[in-house]
Formats: structure tokens, C-alpha cells, sequence
């Protein structure tokens, strides 16, 4: 329960357990969060066991009720329990086979049908391991499955395909997992599954092989999140205890890549040729959600450091459109989670066509983080909450390493530029936290704008995603219609929009830059239409008061490095209103923190 209880952010609209007790199956499942399985338990206590699987799901194939809830049971007697993750693509055509042979359904789900099957092929064979084997094999799509059965006490039985699956190991007795931080409690020793690949584990050992039946080698890593990270530790939801990580996360993302001279180095990347690192000619960043804003922040660093062309695409845009890549072209793949289906999707595409694709992760043992040539890790610490705060500002530090990283190798700047860039990000982290400690107003106007409608938000260059992601934001969590604008295009149409007193956030550039009297007009030109607005502007920017009903102040530091500083207003004006709507900032409708489903 208190590894579903860590992975519970994944999905939430159903969980089940099932267990070996005494000698026999019992199976708990329950439709809504968490919280309904355990009361459930409690009314229908469950004698002590030492084997289980358990499971939260994000509804596919079926509503979220109580019989589409996994553990799904396979069999005449029902000794066999099943859990999956993903889809099976081919799942009407083995239920139609199972239904001609007499097999009685319980739920609407495609997961159901393998139970069935691996419990049918067992009956005939009396080998559970072969008959495993035999059903993933006939399965299409995505799925991670994993089995116990009653006839052994001491076994759990896993596939992997196109969908997580970690191992953890510890003293006499093991552990599997979609992430490490499901188990990383009780160990930190973890084996990352790969792809088609089968797991046979045991208290006393685990072996791997793959789907044909040959012995995979496997290698271990240590996991460097810490437990406690993963719990709320006095903070009010996962979401607000994150945004305040985040001078911890942006540190922790710079730690040992900036030497006392301010220059970076990325060793971890070291899977890519040096030489053909620097030859590259074009970047495409593919990610999605509030990962492709870290993506288009990217785009400005890269472009104005590295002088490399860079473009950003929504992974899931990327995949179907047979983009043109050469082997100059280098694939930037960003994902808090590393298992977002259409990021993987997008990379393995690349792959195919001969890109190198470099990661950036948060996960470790993540997909994206075997499949690619070379991983830079945000170490943001693990991510509860289904909004991401903290993975977005890692995300951000370490574009801006990768950024200056490649312009240093490419001398497309000069060594004092560089080392300067350098020791402004070395003071993120302060600034971060002088932000965090200013936001009672922030707060006070959340809790007011509660009944608001519709809220627009306004950027221009590295502002226009810092607007995108604060539109998301309020979207998602406090389920508010949001739009983000580049703050040019206003006057091509969305400015028709404006109306009394219509709410209107703008991330004004630094008075320093060429583009604040730009965001200046265009603030007038909303107020002369009845727009409210509320600024959030650069320490000392008295252009701004003139104009905006509310100003939040954040402070100065390079305009491309500013979103960092910015994004968190918005952070925490989309959560305190949610809280004031009495929303659950941690588990928004409808959503699931790793979307593992294209
Ligand atoms: O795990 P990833 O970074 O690949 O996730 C990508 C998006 O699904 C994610 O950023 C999503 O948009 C968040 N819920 C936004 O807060």
C-alpha cells in the first residue's frame, strides 16, 4: 500500500491489491482514489502476506468502476491475478477467442483478456513460467503485466513492453515497480527492464530473460532520490511542498557542472561523439505539456549562445509527420518522467531515421533514459504532484547548461561571455528562493479571482512559454479556461478577446531589454479595451506600477534565465486558486502524472 500510495500520482481513478495469504488469493479493488481501497481493506481485513501486486489506474478500455479496477483474475478457480499498465492493442480479437471457448468476462478491460489467457495456458501446461511467456508474446501494444498466481507463493511473474518497469533489489525480498520511487524505501539498488523483456522474481532472486527466451544480462544502478523526498513531510499537498523545492531542484541541477571559473561541463554526455556533437547542425526538441515550454526556452538560449538552429515540437506532432532529420541533426528530448509514450515515440522515430537523441530526464532508469545516446539527469528529486513546478525549473537549468555547453564547444561565444552566463546561473537558486518568500500577494489575489472565468495570459520571446505554461497551469488545476498569447499577436485577433475587467497576466521583460516598451504598449493597449492586469516585472521596473492594477516583482537576473524566476507567481497563483475552489491540486480530474498511452 505504501508503494501505491508513491505511485498513486500515475493514476488515481481505481486501485487494487491482490495477495498470497494463506495460502490463497484474496483481491481488494476499489473505483476512485486510493483512499476508497484502503477503507475497503479495513471493512474486509486481508490476513498478513508476503507476496502482492497492487495498482492505480488511468482508465483506457472501461469506466473507472469497481469491476474494471485491477487485479483482474484469470481462471476456473480464479488462482491467477493480473495488473497491467498500457494497452493491448489486439485485445478484441483474443476476447472474442476466449468468449468462443466459454470464458466468462468480469470487466470491460483489455487487461482482463490476458488474465485469462496466461491462467488458460497454465491449466493446459502446468508451467506458469511458459505459459507467461507464450501469451506476452501473442500480445500487441503496451503493456507492463505482471502475475502471481496461487499455486506459487513465492512468484512474480513480469512483462515489459513499451510501457515501465523497474526492479529493486534488497535483502531477501524484491520489488518491481513503474518507478523507483514505488520501492525506493525500502532499497536503492534498481535494474531498469528493458524492452520485451520478462521478469521472474523472487524474494531470494530475480532473472531476467527476454520474450524469446534468452538469459538477459542485467545491470543495476543506484537510485539518488531520497525517500523522504517522495512524502509531503508537513506541507499542505505534494504540489506546494514542490514549488518550494525549487531552489533545492535548480541547485541540485548545477551541482557539479559549472566550475569556480563559471564554465560548464557535461561529462554525462560522453554517449555522444564529441566531434559530432559540435558538427551539429540543426536541434529539434520534442517533449510535451509544460516540458515542451521548458523546450522553447531552448530554442532562445541555444539560438542566441550556441547559434544552433533549434526547433520545438509536441512529440506527439513530431512522430506522424515524417520530419526530415540527417545525421547532423541532433533530437533534445525532454520529460520529467521519461516514460511519456509520444516523447518515446518521437525518439525511437529519430533513431530509426540515424538522429542521435540526447535526454533530459529526472527519472533515472526511465525509458528515455536507456534509449538515448546520452542523458543529462535534472535532479529535481522525485515529482508527486501531477503538475510539474520543479521538474519545469530543472528542466530550464539544464537547457541553459546544454545551451552553454555547446556554445563553449562551438567558441560561438567569448570565454569572459561564457564564465559570466555561468556565475548568473550559479545564483538561481538564491533567487529562486527570494521569489518563493514574496508571495503574499501572489496568494491574496488567488483566493479573490476565484470565480474568474476565463484568465489570459501574455509574453513575448522567453515570456510567451513562461505565459503557455501559467495558462496550463490554471487549466489543469484549477480547471479555469487559460489561454497563453505571444503578447505581438494580441492585435491579430486574440485582442477581440478583451473585455471589462477580463483578467490579463503579463510577464514583462526586463526594463533593460529591447522588448519592455514593446509589452509596455500592449498593456495599454488591453487596459484601453477594459482588461485588468496583472504584471509580473523585474525588481525596480517602475514602468510597470504606471499601468498594471497589480504588479509581482521578481529579481533581476539574465533575460533569458528570467522564466525560471517568473514561471513561479504563476505556479503558485494556479494552486492557491485551486485551493480556494476547494480542488485537490495534487490529482486534477482526469489527468495521470505519466501518460504511458499514445
Ligand atoms: O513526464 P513528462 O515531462 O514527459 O510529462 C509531460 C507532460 O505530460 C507534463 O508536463 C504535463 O503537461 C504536466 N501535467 C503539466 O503540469
Amino acid at each position: 500500500m505504501g508503494g501505491l500510495r508513491r505511485l498513486e500520482y500515475r493514476g488515481y481513478d481505481s486501485a487494487g491489491i491482490s495477495v498470497i495469504s494463506q495460502g490463497q488469493l484474496a483481491t481488494r479493488k476499489k473505483a476512485g482514489k486510493l483512499e476508497n481501497l484502503v477503507a475497503d481493506i479495513k471493512a474486509h481485513p486481508i490476513a498478513d502476506s508476503r507476496i502482492g501486486i497492487g495498482h492505480t489506474r488511468w482508465a483506457t478500455h472501461g469506466a473507472p468502476t469497481d469491476q474494471n479496477a485491477h487485479p483482474h483474475l484469470g481462471g476456473q478457480s480464479s488462482k491467477l491475478a493480473l495488473i497491467h499498465n498500457g494497452i493491448i492493442e489486439n485485445f478484441s480479437e483474443l476476447k472474442q477467442e476466449l468468449l468462443d471457448a466459454g470464458t466468462s468476462f468480469a470487466s470491460e478491460t483489455d487487461s482482463e483478456v490476458a488474465a485469462h489467457l496466461i491462467a488458460k495456458e497454465y491449466e493446459a501446461s502446468k508451467d506458469l513460467v511458459s505459459a507467461f511467456g507464450k501469451v506476452v508474446n501473442r500480445l500487441h501494444g503496451a503493456f507492463t503485466i505482471l502475475v502471481i498466481h496461487e499455486d506459487f507463493p513465492d512468484l512474480i511473474l513480469a512483462a515489459r513492453k513499451n510501457a515501465p518497469l523497474v526492479i529493486g533489489i534488497g535483502e531477501g525480498e524484491n520489488f518491481l515497480g513503474s518507478d523507483v520511487a514505488a520501492f525506493v524505501e525500502h532499497t536503492k539498488r534498481a535494474i531498469s527492464v528493458g524492452q520485451d523483456e520478462i521478469v521472474i522474481l523472487r524474494p531470494s532472486g530475480v532473472e531476467i530473460q527476454g520474450f524469446d527466451g534468452h538469459k538477459v544480462d542485467s545491470k543495476e544502478f543506484t537510485i539518488d532520490w531520497d525517500a523522504s523526498q517522495a512524502s509531503k513531510g508537513g506541507w499542505p499537498s505534494f504540489m506546494a511542498k514542490e514549488i518550494a523545492d525549487q531552489p533545492q531542484a535548480v541547485a541540485d541541477t548545477l551541482m557539479g557542472r559549472i566550475n569556480s571559473e563559471g564554465m560548464v561541463t557535461l561529462p554525462e554526455i560522453d554517449g555522444l561523439d564529441a566531434k559530432q556533437l559540435m558538427a551539429i547542425d540543426r536541434i529539434i526538441v520534442v517533449a510535451c505539456g509544460t516540458a515542451s515550454y521548458a523546450g522553447e526556452i531552448a530554442k532562445y538560449a541555444i539560438e542566441k549562445w550556441a547559434k544552433i538552429p533549434v526547433s520545438v515540437e509536441l512529440a506527439h506532432e513530431f512522430r506522424y509527420r515524417d520530419p526530415i532529420l540527417t545525421p547532423n541533426t541532433l533530437i533534445v528530448a525532454i520529460s520529467q518522467s521519461g516514460e511519456t509514450m509520444d516523447t518515446l515515440m518521437a525518439t525511437r522515430y529519430a533513431k530509426e531515421q540515424g538522429a542521435k537523441v540526447m535526454a533530459i530526464c529526472n527519472t533515472q532508469g526511465a525509458t528515455l533514459a536507456r534509449e538515448s545516446d546520452a542523458v543529462v539527469y535534472t535532479h529535481a528529486g522525485p515529482e508527486v504532484a501531477v503538475a510539474s513546478t520543479k521538474a519545469l525549473t530543472a528542466q530550464m537549468t539544464a537547457v541553459y547548461l546544454l545551451a552553454l555547453f555547446l556554445a563553449t564547444g562551438r567558441k560561438s561565444m567569448s570565454a569572459p561571455e561564457l564564465s559570466q552566463l555561468g556565475k548568473e546561473l550559479l545564483k538561481l537558486p538564491a533567487k529562486v528562493t527570494e521569489v518563493l518568500s514574496s508571495l503574499e500577494q501572489v496568494t491574496d489575489l488567488a483566493k479573490k479571482m476565484s470565480k474568474a472565468k476565463t484568465v489570459l495570459f501574455l509574453g513575448r520571446n522567453v515570456g510567451f512559454p513562461v505565459a503557455m505554461e501559467g495558462a496550463l497551469k490554471l487549466k489543469e488545476l484549477a480547471y479555469i479556461h487559460a489561454e497563453g498569447f505571444a503578447a505581438g499577436e494580441l492585435k491579430h485577433g486574440p485582442i477581440a478577446l478583451i473585455e471589462q475587467d477580463q483578467p490579463v497576466i503579463v510577464i514583462l521583460p526586463s526594463p533593460s531589454d529591447p522588448l519592455h516598451p514593446k509589452v509596455i504598449s500592449n498593456i495599454q493597449e488591453i487596459k484601453a479595451r477594459g482588461a485588468t492586469v496583472i504584471a509580473i516585472a523585474e525588481v525596480g521596473d517602475k514602468e510597470a506600477s504606471k499601468y498594471a492594477e497589480n504588479v509581482w516583482y521578481v529579481p533581476a537576473t539574465n533575460w533569458l534565465m528570467a522564466p525560471v524566476l517568473t514561471v513561479i507567481p504563476l505556479q503558485v497563483f494556479a494552486m492557491e486558486l485551486a485551493n480556494a475552489k476547494g480542488l485537490d491540486v495534487d490529482q486534477p480530474r482526469n489527468l495521470a502524472k505519466s501518460v504511458t498511452v499514445e
